[in-house]
């Protein structure tokens, strides 16, 4: 079984399109949140995982724009940017951000394999950023594996489970984690439509869990039409600026 991990897509449709052209044998897609904002494409990537049938959790931008949430949270680019996803969103793609849940146990009668936006204990608005904070849901939480999205950073933390001893691997150039029996991960494979750790490249996830494997990988997309693309709509023009540097 191949699951495709996917995360803050943030109406790019160029990224998310260039993403699933190169991800092959996906039985299953896990869709870690924020489909909308800073670009311009909310209805069509909210439509395309639909169509997908991703099994989807929420991110903040996904509920700050179904008024979920207090606007105050964001900063202005992204308040701006909140506010007209939420004039462009149709009823259905409305509906259906709404009510997305928070939390997902990827395996059905167990919670070994969790995916989250943020972190398990601040599903929305946490970042795991740093030791301490993994070393903290390390200890809080019982699983094996937890992907999680938000930073737009890909990279994993280990935690071993004899020593305790917890080590970061930075993967913006994509990589491969094998899965060791006495270790278990928080993983981050990067956001779709925004990267942020230096590689402008759109990046997604593949667990595979028959050989225990998690491949990062990072594809090009034309990023030069989604920033066009930005502008025309009148959303900040910084939003479109950033996509060229990957931060
Ligand atoms: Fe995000």
């Amino acid at each position: 079984m191949r699951l495709g991990i996917i995360s803050d897509i943030h109406s790019n449709a160029e990224a998310l399109d260039s993403v699933l052209k190169d991800m092959s044998n996906i039985d299953e897609f896990i869709c870690l949140g924020d489909i909308v904002g800073y670009g311009a494409d909310p209805n069509y990537c909210v439509r395309k995982i639909r169509e997908l049938k991703a099994r989807c959790i929420a991110g903040n931008h996904d509920f700050g724009t179904v008024g979920k949430i207090d606007l105050n949270y964001f900063n202005d680019a992204a308040r701006e940017a909140i506010l007209w996803t939420s004039q462009q969103l149709e009823e259905t793609d409305f509906k259906y951000l709404i009510n997305l849940p928070e939390k997902l146990n990827i395996l059905e009668d167990n919670d070994n394999l969790g995916a989250v936006h943020g972190s398990p204990r601040k599903p929305i608005w946490e970042y795991i950023l740093d030791g301490i904070t993994a070393h903290i849901i390390f200890s809080q939480y019982d699983f094996k594996i937890y992907f999680v999205g938000h930073s737009h950073i890909a990279g994993y933390f280990s935690c071993d489970k004899n020593t305790g001893r917890i080590n970061y691997t930075f993967l913006n150039r994509g990589g491969n984690i094998a899965i060791e029996e006495n270790k278990r991960y928080i993983i981050n494979c990067g956001s779709v439509g925004q990267p942020r750790d230096g590689n402008p490249q759109a990046s997604y996830g593949i667990y595979d869990l028959n050989r225990q494997r998690v491949i990062i990988n990072r594809v090009p997309y034309p990023f030069s039409l989604t920033q066009k693309k930005i502008i025309k709509a009148g959303l900040p023009e910084v939003l479109a600026e950033r996509l060229s540097l990957g931060r």
